[in-house]
């Protein structure tokens, strides 16, 4: 079986970076490396992608329709790619995955945590991460970085909600890696990419068998 590492933290915490960079040195040490992200990554997960993100015409979407929505695009990535590619022996990063769900569907929009938590269960039917980095940046700072990419194409459902739910999504996200400190790493990411890049390496190091010695 393959690694299955994902990537979570709020608007501009520079994920994708990290997982450009994680994926170079892993394929640089002989690793087949598979990089997705979420909502998408096939062809349903994509269309999934754009209603959750662009979706304002009717009426406005409930936070229920969201949790469900995203995790129909879930399950169909977990079985379409993640699995077989892990069975296939390659590394999976996905940016983002199940406990964005906790952050922004369960605390972000206050729906009950064990109820979503049931809808995840019920989605990945056991594919779990074995690795987990939580990159924080302020909340201040995030914005700053979201404005610096000035205005983004089409308007964004997520990006609209406001201080006050991004404030509960990154609580979330504290709890999240509270109560699963093994697989789940938080990051302070407002240091230089190349200082984040080298934490995130040492942390992939220590699972048995990822980087070949
Ligand atoms: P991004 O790929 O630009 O981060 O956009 C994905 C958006 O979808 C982001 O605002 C977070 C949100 N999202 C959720 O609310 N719940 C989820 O489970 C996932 C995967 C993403």
């Amino acid at each position: 079986m393959g690694w299955f590492i994902t990537f979570e933290g709020t608007e501009g915490s520079g994920k994708s970076t990290q997982i450009e960079r994680l994926a170079r040195r892993l394929r640089q040490s002989g690793r087949e490396v598979l990089t997705l992200r979420e909502p998408g990554g096939t062809a349903i997960s994509e269309q999934i992608r754009e209603l959750v993100k662009h979706y304002f015409e009717g009426g406005a979407m409930t936070p229920e329709t969201e949790l469900l929505l995203i995790c129909a695009a879930r399950a169909q990535l977990v079985r379409e790619v993640i699995r077989p590619a892990l069975l296939a022996g390659r590394c999976v990063l996905c940016d983002r995955f199940y406990d964005s769900t906790t952050a922004y569907q369960g605390y972000g929009r206050q729906l009950d945590l064990q109820q979503v938590q049931s809808i995840i269960d019920f989605a990945v039917d056991g594919t779990r991460p074995d690795l987990t980095f939580v990159l924080h940046v302020p909340l201040a700072v995030s914005e700053v970085r979201r404005m610096a990419r000035g205005q983004p194409p089409a308007r964004d459902r997520m990006e609209e909600a406001g201080r006050d739910f991004f404030a509960r999504v990154e609580e979330g996200y504290r709890r999240i890696a509270a109560a699963e400190p093994g697989r789940v790493k938080w990051l302070e990411a407002t240091g230089t990419v190349e200082e984040i890049e080298a934490a995130i390496w040492r942390e992939c190091c220590r699972l048995p068998g990822l980087v070949p010695a």
